[in-house]
């Protein structure tokens, strides 16, 4: 059982700061805007953040050359004010493609230059704000067989389009460190099989990726093993670094009859999560995806589920938090001086 770590005072930011890996959440920027209460546990708390979706495409690229930068600006202003290091999240992703773009007639060639022009005009525009792109997230099959995933991208431009993004992500700001980003391949498998291999193959043809992040969507209960050390190991022996991007750890609610056991379990997959982080090399982040239970995904796309971040609905910490704080204490190592 894990409650409160006897670190009172110390906050996360404090505390991944003295540990040398940052610890972020996603935000939702119209929330974020609208609340100081939401923006205070951000800025309290983390020294990484990243948009929930207003960085994603549907969000900027508004028509064939036109961008809506209104809330990324935003977002980027309020990073650099707090001393916050920003994830732009994500350039090429198959859920979130502009309508007027996959409904258009465009050709391979139009959508090609189109897509590079949208991505270096806004990688250009946070040039040195943004520390670190996922420039394609989940192109993977999940049963890893194929191992593409059939999407628009796949189908208009062929297998050409990762290497590419990668690139002129690159020419537009090379300053950012550039991520392939996905979920479920943070065990050995077949899909983190099909990872490893895509990052091997791009590193060989000389692309500029410089990591791979693991989203850690997960269950109450779930446990870290040695093979995910030996999956994430793989990838570091590759000359990469790794985040976790996406953290959140849900709990069944329907059969809620004991919500402090699944919290205490809930509690200890994220203890887990950090000492992954701690103990293993090239960490460059845990990013949760959120922050308080009241603005969560899970309840609206996992029917059922909830209460899958370190806040509650009313942002009071839970178990989680303290082990997720207690947890990037390094005991063994007194490096973190406000460990006690
Ligand atoms: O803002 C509009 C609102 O104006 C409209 O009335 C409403 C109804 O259509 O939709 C609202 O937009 C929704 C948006 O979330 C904001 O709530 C979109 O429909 C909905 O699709 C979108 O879902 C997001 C999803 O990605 C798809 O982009 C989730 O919030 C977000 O948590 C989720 O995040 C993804 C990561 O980007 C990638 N990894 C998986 C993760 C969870 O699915």
């Amino acid at each position: 059982m894990i409650r409160n770590d006897g670190h009172d005072g110390a906050h996360l930011r404090d505390i991944s700061r003295a540990a040398g890996i940052p610890i972020g959440c996603a935000v939702d920027v119209d929330v974020l805007r609208q609340s100081e209460r939401y923006r205070e546990v951000v800025r309290r708390e983390f020294n990484m953040c990243v948009a929930e979706n207003h960085f994603k495409a549907p969000w900027v690229w508004t028509g064939p050359e036109t961008y809506d930068f209104s809330s990324t600006d935003y977002l980027a202003d309020f990073a650099i004010k707090n001393d916050i290091l920003l994830r732009g999240h994500a350039l090429i992703w198959h859920s979130a493609i502009p309508s007027w773009l996959e409904n258009g007639s465009f050709s391979k060639e139009e959508v090609r230059e189109l897509l590079k022009r949208y991505i270096q005009a806004l990688v250009g525009r946070y040039r040195g704000v943004v520390s670190t792109w996922d420039v394609v997230n989940e192109a993977i099959d999940d049963e890893g067989s194929c191992p593409w995933r059939d999407t628009f991208w796949l189908n208009t431009l062929g297998r050409g389009y990762i290497a590419d993004a990668f690139r002129w992500a690159h020419e537009a700001d090379p300053t950012a460190k550039l991520y392939y980003n996905d979920y479920e391949a943070e065990d050995l498998g077949p899909k983190s099989n099909s990872v490893y291999s895509l990052v091997r193959e791009l590193l060989d043809d000389t692309v500029p990726i410089h990591g791979v992040g693991y989203q850690y969507h997960l269950i109450a209960g779930w446990r870290a093993g040695q093979h995910n050390r030996d999956c994430i190991q793989r990838i570091v022996d590759l000359g990469l670094e790794w985040q976790v991007t996406e953290c959140d750890i849900r709990i069944q609610l329907e059969d809620a009859d004991d919500v402090s056991e699944k919290r205490d379990a809930q509690a200890e997959g994220y203890w887990d999560v950090a000492r992954l982080c701690r103990t293993l090399p090239r960490c460059e982040g845990l990013v949760m995806w959120g922050f308080t239970d009241a603005y969560s995904w899970i309840p609206g796309f996992r029917k059922g589920w909830g209460e899958a971040l370190i806040f509650d609905e009313a942002y009071a910490p839970k178990p989680a938090y303290f082990a997720l704080r207690s947890a990037l204490c390094d005991h063994s190592v007194r490096s973190v001086a406000i460990c006690i």
